[in-house]
């Protein structure tokens, strides 16, 4: 299966020049959502990993079913003020302005192995900060896997640090 041909392609959303990827038409397709759970996850299943975490709200989307299917536990990094426990938080740069992601402090113990899992991967901000959660509590990031790969931002460069798998590129 063409999994491109899932993914509504909509032009000039948020703003006039952006050609956004919708993954709400893969999603709805049950063969469609299946296959690419399953292809990620081939893509990842030889990495060594204790955990997947993943930013809400799309890397949920991805990173629950994801973490599922390979047997592991998922650890959300949420927006502000959603979490009920002691949290640490990290700030990442939109379009204008700023967000928050917070992720509970017992959330990853001191040397665990983290996957950690977005939806797409556009200029990388936002799964930085995921990144920066994990490792802030001693996790170890061992890779970092995306459905969508937007590969003229440059997200991958700036995760260079990172190995960085993405199942459909753009
Ligand atoms: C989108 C997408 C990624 C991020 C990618 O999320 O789901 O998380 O942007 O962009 P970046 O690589 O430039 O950071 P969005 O902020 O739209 O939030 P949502 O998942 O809640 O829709």
């Amino acid at each position: 299966m063409d999994l491109k041909e899932k993914i509504r392609v909509i032009m000039d959303f948020p703003k006039k020049g952006i050609s956004f990827k919708d993954i709400t038409t893969l999603l709805k397709d049950g063969e469609a959502f299946k296959i690419a759970i399953k292809s990620l996850a081939d893509l990842v299943r030889d990495k060594d990993f204790d955990l997947v975490a993943g930013p809400e709200a799309r890397g949920f989307i991805i990173g629950a079913p994801l973490a599922y299917e390979l047997g592991k536990g998922f650890v959300p990094a949420r927006k502000k003020g959603k979490l009920p426990g002691e949290t640490i938080k990290a700030e990442y740069k939109l379009e204008y302005g700023t967000d928050v992601l917070e992720m509970h402090k017992d959330a990853i113990k001191s040397g665990q192995k983290v996957l950690v899992v977005d939806d797409l991967l556009a200029t990388g901000g936002t799964i930085f900060s995921t990144i920066e959660l994990v490792e802030r509590l001693g996790g170890i990031v061992t890779a970092v896997a995306f459905l969508i790969e937007l590969t003229d931002l440059k997200g991958r460069e700036y995760l260079s640090k990172y190995e960085v798998i993405s199942l459909i590129k753009y």
